[in-house]
C-alpha cells in the first residue's frame, strides 16, 4: 500500500513541511510504503499546452516529471496534496505538476482509457494560509478536486488551517496535528486490511499483469494486488495491452517485473500461480498457493489472448467474491 505526499511549500520545516510529514509518519507506522515529493527540488518545466498527449497519451517533455512523478503517480493508492496558498491556489511548482497531469486527463478523457486503480485510489488535501477570508481555500479546493480527477483517485476531503504564517506555526494550532495524524489513520487502515496477492507467471508480459490489473480494476478495495514473472520479459505483449484496452483498461505503461521484486514492498497473504515455466513459481512462507492453470498466450493469436483475458476476470472476481462471503 503506497502513499506519495506532494509537498508544496518551499519551506523546509515550515507548516505544510510539518502538516505533510505527521500524516505520512502515521501511515508509515500503520505499515503503509510512504514517499513525499518536495515539488521544490524538482525539475517540473510547465505544460506547454501541445496537445501531444490527447493525440498519443503521452508527455512531450522530458523532465523529472515524465521520469520520476508519473510512474508514483500512477503506482500510488493514496494521493496527499500539501500546499500553502499562495495567492489562493497552491504554489508555482505543484501547480506546473498538477498540469503536466493533463496526460492522464487525455488517455481517460481522450483516448477512453482508465488507470486500473482510478476507481480505488484516494485523494486528500492539506492546506494552509496566513489569513482568514471565507474565501482562502476555494480555490485550492477546486484545483485539488480536478487534479483527482485526472490522475484518478476519489477526494476523501480536505484539513485546511487559516491563520498560519510564521514558519512551525503549525505546531501551536489546537487540533492541527492530532487531527492530520487522525485522518491518515482513517484513510489507511481499511487499505491496509485488504489482502495481498501477488499473481505470478513466467514472464509477467499477459497473465499476470492482466489479473493484478483486473484485482485493481473490480476488486481494489479488498484486494492489493502485484505480479511479477519467474523469468521477466523486456516488455510487456502488444496484444495483452490491447485487448486490455478494448475493455477500456490502461495498460501502456507497465513493464514486466521480477517475482523478487513485486514483493519488496508486500508480503502476500496468498500467491495466485499460472505456470512460472522451468523455474517454476517460488514458495512465500506464510502466503497461500492457489494454482490457477491458465493457458499461456503469448505467441498465439489474439482471439486466444481474448479468451484468456476473460478467463482471468472471472477467476479473479471469483476470488474476490470468495472474500466478501
Ligand atoms: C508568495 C506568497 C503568497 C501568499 N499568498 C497568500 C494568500 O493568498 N493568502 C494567504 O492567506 N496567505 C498567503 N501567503 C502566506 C502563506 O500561505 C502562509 O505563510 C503559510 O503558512 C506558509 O506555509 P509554509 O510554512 O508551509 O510555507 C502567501 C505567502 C507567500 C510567500
Amino acid at each position: 500500500m503506497f502513499v506519495l505526499g506532494l509537498q508544496g511549500s518551499p519551506r523546509k520545516n515550515g507548516n505544510t513541511d510539518i502538516l505533510l510529514s505527521a500524516f505520512m509518519e502515521t501511515a508509515g507506522q500503520q505499515g503503509a510504503e510512504t514517499d513525499i515529493i518536495n515539488v521544490y527540488k524538482q525539475k517540473i518545466e510547465p505544460c506547454i499546452e501541445c496537445g501531444v498527449c490527447e493525440k498519443k497519451g503521452i508527455c512531450s517533455i522530458n523532465d523529472e516529471m515524465n521520469q520520476e512523478i508519473y510512474p508514483l503517480l500512477r503506482r500510488a493508492d493514496v494521493v496527499v496534496l500539501a500546499s500553502p496558498i499562495f495567492f489562493y491556489n497552491v504554489t508555482a511548482p505543484l501547480k506546473a505538476l498538477i498540469d503536466r497531469t493533463q496526460t492522464f486527463w487525455s488517455r481517460k478523457y481522450r483516448l477512453n482509457v482508465e488507470d486500473p486503480r482510478r476507481k480505488y485510489r484516494k485523494g486528500f488535501l492539506l492546506a494552509i494560509g496566513a489569513t482568514k477570508g471565507k474565501t482562502l481555500f476555494h480555490g485550492t479546493i477546486a484545483t485539488a478536486k480536478y487534479f483527482y480527477d485526472a490522475i484518478g483517485a476519489s477526494s476523501l476531503g480536505a484539513l485546511t488551517y487559516p491563520k498560519i504564517e510564521e514558519r512551525g506555526e503549525i505546531e501551536t494550532h489546537p487540533t492541527a496535528l492530532s487531527d492530520t495524524k487522525q485522518k491518515a489513520l482513517e484513510i489507511v487502515s481499511p487499505l491496509l486490511k485488504r489482502k495481498k496477492i501477488l499473481f505470478a507467471c513466467n514472464e509477467n508480459a499477459c497473465r499476470s499483469q492482466m489479473a493484478a490489473a483486473f484485482a485493481h480494476y473490480y476488486a481494489g478495495d479488498t484486494i492489493e494486488a502485484v505480479c511479477g514473472g519467474s523469468r521477466p520479459a523486456e516488455s510487456v505483449h502488444p496484444n495483452m495491452v490491447q485487448v486490455m484496452e478494448e475493455m477500456g483498461i490502461d495498460m501502456g505503461f507497465i513493464s514486466p517485473q521480477t517475482i523478487d521484486k513485486a514483493i519488496v514492498h508486500v508480503h502476500p497473504d496468498i500467491i495466485v500461480t499460472m505456470g512460472c515455466g522451468e523455474q517454476g513459481c517460488p514458495v512465500i512462507p506464510g502466503a497461500r498457493k492457489l494454482d490457477w492453470d491458465i493457458e499461456d498466450p503469448s505467441g498465439k493469436s489474439i482471439e486466444v489472448m481474448r479468451q484468456v483475458r476473460d478467463y482471468i476476470l472471472k477467476r479473479v472476481q471469483d476470488l474476490a467474491q470468495s472474500f466478501n462471503q
